[in-house]
């Protein structure tokens, strides 16, 4: 098959001996080369990330064909060396980032743990401040670097320290998991946790290959990061183009009063509000805090849209390309509220929103991220009117990302005035 197919392999540019393709990737934001080379290449290309053939796929078609149509073939999950290692497998202006992060962990938080933690815990705050780092620096170009030549990881100073914070919070989640271990009454399970450990216990040997100590470290780690900083850093994002965009706040906040009142905002109210979800969907658009996606592989050899891909290879799905489809928005560069409603001002779903990707391996949050997204967005918007720092027009808000492993807005000073209604 490999043979029949050779001359039908993705195009893409003339990689160098060793380096591969390094010479041109913007290694703070790999991203932008890969949809810059897909109006080069196509839809399907391939490129070397260092020695490693890479495949993107780019455009809503596409991409939605490869995770949906092809989901089979293309479902593993990648090896990416840095997880590998990681896992072995109010008033005057603030900088929101802290509380917005430690109120969004809190709601994982209690899933996993069974409690909440008081957000001045110096414990709690070390822990999000380790995992804000190395979201960080997974994203930083030594770490684009070490995941293309992993035998330079000696050499690479970020990838230790990811490495150390890594230690430090596997330290504190095998404490808390010692606690629960100690305090297990298999009546009155009271956490993810709890429920794992009685399942150890029932199982024993059977699934011990699942059901043990190392997986539930991995799982409750895995499940803390990806829990915190997506939902935090997209509602960033949301209170960071709120300021730039004070009428489309207005519009909210107005929205919110007309349904809710001074009532706490419940996911029910969501379908009574167009405009307020409308607004929530384009903020995710927008800010497409996980361009690239996490990295899929072939699960076998395949054909996809004339083109040979062999088993094993890494594909990643370029979500960015899709976020900004030309052929699915009407002004995809620009914070436009307007692609999520119709001429009458109801909310409609559009096929190429897909943050959270699509098909059998997409974001196993999703319904958990969209209903805190909406629910903590909402009572911010009640409660709050959003400003930027006196002296700043929001005009010359700067929305560049900055980079890393999610793309966050940049830090921003904040002033929250608190509604008169919220007195
Ligand atoms: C705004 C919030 C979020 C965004 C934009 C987001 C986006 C994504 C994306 C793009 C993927 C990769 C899907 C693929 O490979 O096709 C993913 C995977 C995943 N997400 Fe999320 N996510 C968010 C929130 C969450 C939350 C709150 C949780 C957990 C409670 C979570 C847990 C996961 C897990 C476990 C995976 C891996 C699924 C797998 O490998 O099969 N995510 N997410």
């Amino acid at each position: 098959m490999a043979k029949a197919y050779k001359l039908q392999s993705p195009p893409g540019p003339k990689p160098w001996p060793v380096i591969g393709n390094l010479h041109i990737l913007n290694l703070k934001r790999p991203y932008q080369t890969m949809l810059e080379l897909s109006k080069k290449y196509g839809s399907i290309y391939s490129i070397h990330m260092g020695p490693r053939k890479v495949v993107v796929l780019s455009g809503y078609e596409t991409v939605k064909d490869a995770l949906v149509k092809y989901g089979n073939q293309f479902e593993e999950r990648s090896r990416v060396p840095i997880f590998e290692r990681l896992f072995n497998g109010k008033g005057k202006p603030f900088e929101i980032k802290k509380v917005l992060n430690a109120s969004v962990a809190n709601v994982i938080v209690s899933v996993l743990f069974g409690k909440r933690f008081d957000y001045q815990d110096p414990q709690f705050l070390r822990l999000l401040t380790l995992i804000g780092e190395n979201v960080k620096l997974i994203g930083s170009s030594r770490i684009v670097l070490f995941n293309m030549f992993p035998v330079l990881g000696f050499l690479l100073r970020s990838h230790k320290k990811v490495l150390r914070n890594r230690d430090e919070i596997f330290f504190f989640i095998r404490m808390t998991l010692l606690e629960h271990h100690q305090n297990l009454d298999k009546n009155d399970p009271r956490s993810f946790i709890d429920a794992f450990l009685l399942r150890q216990q029932e199982e024993n040997d059977i699934s011990a290959d699942y059901f043990n100590e190392e997986n539930l470290l991995a799982l409750v780690s895995n499940l803390f990061a990806a829990g915190t900083e997506t939902t935090a850093t997209t509602l960033r994002w949301g209170v960071t183009l709120m300021m730039r965009y004070p009428e489309v706040q207005e519009k909210v906040h107005d929205e919110i009063v007309k349904v809710v009142g001074s009532a706490q905002p419940r996911i029910e109210h969501r379908t009574q509000m167009p405009y307020t979800d409308a607004v929530v969907h384009e903020i995710q658009r927008f800010a497409d805090i996980l361009p690239t996606s996490l990295p899929h592989e072939t699960t076998t050899d395949v054909i996809f849209k004339n083109y040979y891909i062999p088993k094993g290879t890494e594909v990643i799905p370029l979500l960015t390309s899709v976020l900004q489809d030309p052929t699915q928005w009407e002004t995809p560069d620009t914070f436009n509220p307007a692609h999520f409603l119709n001429s009458k001002g109801s909310f409609v779903k559009k096929e190429a929103f897909m943050p959270f990707s699509v098909g059998r391996r997409m974001c196993a949050g999703e319904p958990l991220a969209k209903m805190e997204l909406f629910l903590f967005f909402a009572s911010l918007m009640q409660k709050f009117t959003f400003l930027p720092p006196h002296g700043v027009s929001n005009l010359d808000l700067d929305l560049t990302p900055d980079p890393g492993f999610t793309i966050q807005p940049r830090p921003h000073k904040i002033r929250a005035l608190l509604r008169a209604s919220a007195l």
